[in-house]
């Protein structure tokens, strides 16, 4: 467990109190107001009411915070302006959205979530807040810790998947990595904000922004379980989703932010909207004006207002009228200076702008980036061994309009990657192989166009070499925010260019590059060896090719279900059994298509076999407050070392509310040398047996339980215990 990091130590309340006391009611909402410094840059002179606010704070020194600024010296010269002309010498927080790295960009988080590695995940935090500290960052609009169950969905490709276990273990892990709190000198703390609080991921239709309706069991039970993780771990703030929960826009919810997040849980740290989501409460339909927004936000816990100034406009006059008490501004602006001050901003604001030559992109972040795309990998199909490839080929044909791109591999939201830094997937395989293979390459297609004119040549090459790579996907702007599908294929005429390829009779590897899970169960039936690479960052080429030819035995395991079809979703392992499970007429399946999934929450293929063996639960029969251990032993029955996920799932057979199938509850990620056994033992407290009864309460009913151990969701040893 993670030392809580305090917020209010008792010097920091005494600092809070006094600057509270000497600040006039507009310095003090100054301060809730945080800008996008991006959005002026782009128009500078627009005159548009957000930026005269933006301006007008700035030239008083009353500003809160601004994000998006471009690089360390714009930082260190806002920032100093800041301090110099706020009365009480109040520095700016300035954030940004480093969401999967900064200049050294990482694998997107669902890749990232692939390789079910707590500490890699902690590693890759941890160095994008220094490389983003360097540029006089301090706080990072991460970790995205939203659970979904839907690919169509773009932005599930920041997400860590479908599971509220491995989401919390990830989020923990995130936080912890991302606050950096006690830097070298020379730079920046950095505070972590761990979004989007809450349920923004389960959009309906997967349309990114549309109307969220979940039960409170599925919000308590599947989407809050990783924001709860993250504020154990010390999350020093919090941002609020656009969506609504039970009708009512988070921003403006008083159950989600009040009740839950501070009352339950106890959350010290600052509660930030997201972008202009105070604008948005007029949209949503549940503030008739601007002046209405900014009570309801207030009252509901909002402490800081992102974008859209209404904070600033109407807070003062809401205070004057007696309709909102100053003691809840009191308490958000408290909470808004005690961050500053844990960050030491108020000590040292300014960054030694030669600091960031050595972080960013610095040799240890880049092998970290080779290290996290390896990991990040999931072998999908490999039949007849096809994979590895010897690097002693005669020739090899690489096609596809992913093989050379640079750009696409840095995935959605990587604002400071730089596509010059990554390694395409050809200059991988070059790099890889020997020197008297003969390396062909044609692109064939590009990602969407209609567009056949490249196949004649692109054929020629497949036909002319003993192995093809075939390097397709989607581009980077498929997912990430505002980019859903409603098609989960391969884009453009990538479908037809991999069939034609297969069809020349050749062995033939497809290397895939997505955002989210994707459909395509054609590729199943036709290819031999598929490569799920996602969007990897930086080291995308030399990971690939590090897997491809053996030099990495791939170890990643899917996060989110992929389904067969659109039609399926929502599909995710966490499901139930319902009253007529899936079987014959009239039981819970289509008429056109199985119920199950193309590759299951958990799957992945490694090039060794792993056999499961002997599970042994230690009593069959405990109490409702003991713990259980369950072991099993795993040997590596193939011929190359490899790493293993184990996986254990539980059942409560019957309970007062019906229950999942299963549900995730422990993982051993373990390295096995060919021939070797181990064995692993899982320790099942009362916390993974406990569900949220049909009264409330989180109890351990007692009945049966069925544990199940395996390398993915749907294979594994079965035992039983009970409680008492
Ligand atoms: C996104 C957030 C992001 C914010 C600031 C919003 O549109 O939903 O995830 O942190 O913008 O860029």
């Amino acid at each position: 467990m993670i030392a809580k990091k305090n917020l209010f130590s008792s010097e920091i309340k005494e600092k809070v109190q006094s600057l509270i006391s000497e600040m006039t009611l507009e310095e003090k909402v100054g301060q809730m107001s945080q800008f996008d410094w991006g959005f002026h840059a782009i128009n500078p002179d627009a005159g548009g009411e957000i930026n005269l606010i933006m301006k007008e704070l700035l030239d008083k020194g009353m500003l809160g915070s601004l994000f998006n600024l471009s690089g360390v010296e714009q930082a260190n010269t806002l920032q100093q302006q800041a301090i110099e002309r706020s009365r009480l010498g109040i520095p700016m927080i300035v954030g940004r959205d480093v969401i999967h790295g900064y200049r050294s960009v990482f694998p997107i988080p669902l890749a990232q979530s692939a390789s079910w590695n707590p500490d890699l995940i902690r590693r890759t935090a941890s160095a994008a807040s220094k490389e983003a500290a360097s540029d006089g960052i301090s706080w990072v609009f991460a970790p995205m810790i939203d659970i979904t169950r839907d690919p169509r969905w773009g932005r599930i490709a920041e997400t860590m998947g479908e599971d509220p276990h491995l989401g919390e273990i990830m989020a923990e892990a995130w936080v912890d990595g991302a606050e950096v709190l006690d830097s070298a000198n020379e730079s920046l703390s950095v505070a972590s904000c761990p979004k989007h609080f809450a349920g923004y991921g389960f959009a309906e239709s997967g349309r990114d922004y549309n109307t969220v309706d979940v039960s409170d069991r599925v919000l308590r039970e599947v989407i809050l379980p990783p924001f709860r993780k993250a504020v154990d771990a010390g999350a020093l703030s919090i941002m609020a989703s656009f969506n609504e929960v039970n009708g009512v826009p988070a921003c403006a919810n008083h159950y989600l932010l009040t009740t839950i997040l501070r009352e339950e849980w106890g959350f010290e740290g600052v509660l930030v909207s997201d972008y202009n989501a105070l604008g948005e409460l007029i949209t949503h339909g549940v503030a008739k004006d601007a002046e209405e927004a900014c009570e309801i936000a207030i009252k509901a816990g909002t402490d800081m207002d992102m974008h859209s100034g209404i904070y600033y406009k109407y807070l003062p006059k809401l205070v004057q009228e007696g309709r909102v008490d100053e003691s809840l501004i009191d308490a958000a602006v408290g909470r808004i200076l005690a961050l500053k001050i844990k960050l030491k901003l108020f000590d040292n604001a300014q960054v030694n702008p030669d600091l960031n030559q050595s972080v960013i992109l610095s040799e240890e972040h880049v092998s970290l980036a080779r290290e996290a795309a390896r990991e990040s990998i999931v072998l999908l199909k490999n039949d007849n061994d096809t994979l590895p490839l010897t690097k002693q080929l005669k020739s090899l044909a690489v096609i596809g309009p992913l093989a050379t791109n640079i750009n696409d591999p840095l995935g959605c939201w990587a604002a400071d990657g730089n596509p010059d830094d990554v390694v395409s997937l050809l200059d991988g395989i070059k790099a890889k192989i020997s020197p008297d293979t003969e390396l062909l390459y044609a692109e064939g297609c590009d990602i969407e166009s209609e567009d056949e004119n490249g196949f004649e040549q692109a054929l020629a090459v497949v036909a002319q070499a003993d192995v093809t790579i075939i390097a397709v996907g989607e581009s980077k702007i498929m997912s990430g925010e505002g980019n859903s599908r409603s098609e989960l294929d391969l884009p453009g005429k990538q479908r037809e260019l991999v069939e034609a390829a297969i069809k020349l009779g050749k062995p033939v590897v497809v290397v895939l590059f997505n955002g989210r899970p994707l459909t395509t169960v054609w590729l199943d039936e036709k290819a031999t060896s598929i490569v799920e690479a996602w969007h990897l960052g930086i080291q995308s080429g030399n990971a690939i090719a590090d897997v491809l030819f053996g030099d990495y035995n791939p170890s990643g395991k899917l996060t989110a279900t992929f389904p067969r079809s659109v039609g399926q979703i929502p599909l995710y392992y966490y499901r139930k059994n319902t009253g007529r499970p899936p079987g014959g007429v009239y039981s819970s399946r289509y008429v056109d298509a199985p119920v199950q999934p193309l590759y299951p929450f958990g799957y992945g293929l490694s090039y060794t076999k792993f056999e499961y063996n002997n599970l042994v639960i230690s009593s069959t029969s405990i109490s409702s407050s003991d713990s259980v251990s369950v072991s099993v032993d795993i040997t590596n029955t193939g011929s190359y070392n490899g790493d293993e996920v184990v996986q254990l799932y539980i059942r409560d057979l019957a309970a007062s509310v019906t229950q999942p199938l299963k549900k995730l509850k422990g993982f051993s990620k373990i390295s096995l040398l060919a021939g070797e056994t181990k064995t692993v033992t899982f320790t099942v407290t009362p916390s993974d047996l406990a569900i949220i009864g049909v009264n409330n309460s989180l109890t351990v009913e007692p009945g049966s339980f069925q544990v199940m151990v395996g390398s993915n969701s749907e294979d594994g040893l079965i035992g039983e215990f009970v409680v008492r």
